[in-house]
């Protein structure tokens, strides 16, 4: 009986065996000359198991090391053809789902519960191809240039020489980049601590495109909203809980699943007519705003429930390559540089991580045919038989041009420069993040937000502390002055030594 099968599962029947699928001779005993004499090196069991134990990692995510998902269903509730013509936003359309939650800055093994940013990555196993939405539980984001990403990571990740994770570090580079203000005061309010994965909200935070059967085309943003809640830790219930199980949110959701309880998010767009970007009072490409909710409201598109726990964690969640650049007819970019990088960063990090045929594993394979003609490379498993391996071939392997597969696009023009972008009329790197305090946060949320800050400061070296002040004060005015007298009152490391 042949063991293929398109998922990738098999029912091992039988004693065990070697790779080659003949009898291994014993799982319990090495090959050794008398019993107590050395091993031989044809002894091919062991020399298989030791060299697989070997390989038995791919490298872990760069950044979001520390996730796990569930597979689910997506379900169209309203009619929105009149903005895409995109297969898995069809009136009628159930298409399979694949979900990854995350955080940023930890490695494989790290709490669960430590503050930090959640990724939200969403992949539609659609009629058109996958889709992927790789988002985060916050609307917006650090900064908005790509040459400042790695930096940014780097800054949250460890020292270079003791290889300790840095408060200080992290506080330099956030008030050395102001733009990172609104993000920042998403991170130090309750957000940055979900109860669980299942009470968090998902966001595309990039404005995308959407394209209409009629070639008509909008600039959408997602928004992922739990239908079980939103529900916060405080800072003493996330410690507590880093110390008791570091795999808190990872249990949490496989154990919800196991349970039947299926967690489910109702997806909303914001749509902006094309033209109206040009002129909105935010820059629709800036990663650091949102679009207010009373100039584009929330529409409803359809009901994402998990409802099936991986079979295997390795194969299908830490093999699973999510990215930006898989998109499909009815979908697209936006002008936005960070999402533009992203494009090339992550399938470029995961043939690194995975192989060059990644794609080729069944967690990441489309439903739908491919006919590519890349091929050859580390571990090719598909292939196309005999058929021609050359496009514009004469022997009956379609190929396709721009004339019949209309993309996505926008207009561009303009001299090749290193610039800032463009600043519209309310464009600022703290207005938001004021609104938010003082219009979203409570006076209870305040407090925890001054109090979650000013911990952090406290462990910075004094010139980090005065740029955070200022960086809160120009956040809001109170709110900075609060900062800083807390800062002020607790003891401060000075020692120069003991920080980078
Ligand atoms: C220029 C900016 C960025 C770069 C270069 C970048 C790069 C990367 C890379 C290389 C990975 C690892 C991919 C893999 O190995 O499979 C990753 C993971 C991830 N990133 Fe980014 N990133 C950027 C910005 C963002 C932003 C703005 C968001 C959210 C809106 C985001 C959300 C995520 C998530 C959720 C994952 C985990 C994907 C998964 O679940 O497998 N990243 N990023």
């Amino acid at each position: 009986m042949t063991q293929f099968n398109p998922s990738g599962e098999y029912q091992p029947t039988g004693p065990s065996t070697r790779l080659n699928g003949a009898p291994a001779e014993s799982d319990a005993h090495s090959l050794t000359v008398g019993n107590d004499g050395p091993i031989v090196l044809h002894d091919v069991h062991l020399v298989e198991q030791l060299a697989h134990f070997n390989r038995e990692r791919v490298a872990e995510r760069s950044p979001h090391a520390k996730g796990s998902g569930a597979f689910g269903t997506f379900k169209v509730t309203q009619d929105v053809t009149r903005y895409t013509k995109g297969a898995p936003f069809q009136p009628g359309a159930e298409t399979r789902m694949l979900v990854r939650f995350s955080t940023v800055a930890g490695e494989q093994g790290s709490p669960d519960t430590w503050r930090d940013v959640r990724g939200f990555s969403v992949r539609f196993y659609s009629t058109a191809g996958n889709l992927d939405i790789v988002g985060n539980n916050t609307p917006i984001f650090f900064v908005k240039d790509p040459l400042k990403f790695p930096n940014f990571i780097r800054s949250q990740k460890r020292l270079p020489g003791s290889g300790l994770r840095n408060t200080n570090m992290q506080w330099d580079f956030w008030t050395n980049s102001p733009e990172s203000a609104h993000q920042v005061t998403y991170l130090m309010g309750d957000r940055g601590l979900p109860a669980t994965w299942r009470h968090m909200h998902g966001f595309s935070s990039h404005t995308y495109m959407w394209v209409n059967a009629e070639g008509e085309k909008f600039w959408v943003k997602y928004h992922w909203r739990s239908n079980q809640g939103l529900k916060n830790l405080t800072n003493e219930e996330a410690t507590r809980l880093a110390g008791e199980n570091a795999d808190f949110h990872r249990e949490d959701l496989y154990n919800a699943i196991e349970r039947g309880e299926f967690p489910s998010w109702t997806l909303n767009m914001q749509v902006m007519p094309y033209e109206e970007a040009k002129t909105y009072r935010f820059n629709p490409f800036d990663l650091t705003k949102t679009w207010s909710q009373k100039d584009y409201p929330l529409i409803e598109v359809g009901v994402m429930e998990l409802n099936e726990n991986p079979t295997n964690f390795y194969a299908q969640i830490e093999q699973s390559a999510f990215s930006p650049s898989n998109y499909i007819p009815g979908t697209g970019l936006s002008p936005d540089k960070m999402l533009l990088a992203r494009v090339f960063a992550y399938p470029d990090a995961q043939r690194a991580r995975i192989g060059s045929n990644f794609h080729q594993l069944p967690v990441n394979q489309p439903i739908t045919q491919t006919n590519n003609y890349a091929e050859q490379g580390h571990m090719q498993y598909l292939h196309t038989g005999l058929a021609p391996v050359h496009t514009f071939n004469g022997y009956g392997r379609p190929y396709t041009d721009a004339e019949v597969v209309d993309e996505a696009g926008w207009e561009a023009d303009g001299s090749l420069v290193r610039a800032a972008i463009t600043r519209h009329a309310e464009d600022d790197d703290f207005g938001q993040a004021g609104t938010l305090v003082r219009e979203v946060y409570d006076e209870a949320q305040r407090e925890r937000l001054v109090e979650t800050v000013a911990g952090g400061l406290s462990q910075c070296r004094p010139e980090v502390q005065e740029r955070g002040f200022w960086y809160w004060k120009q956040v809001d005015e109170n709110v900075g002055q609060r900062i800083e007298n807390r800062v002020r009152g607790l003891k401060t490391i000075e020692d120069e030594e003991s920080v980078a």
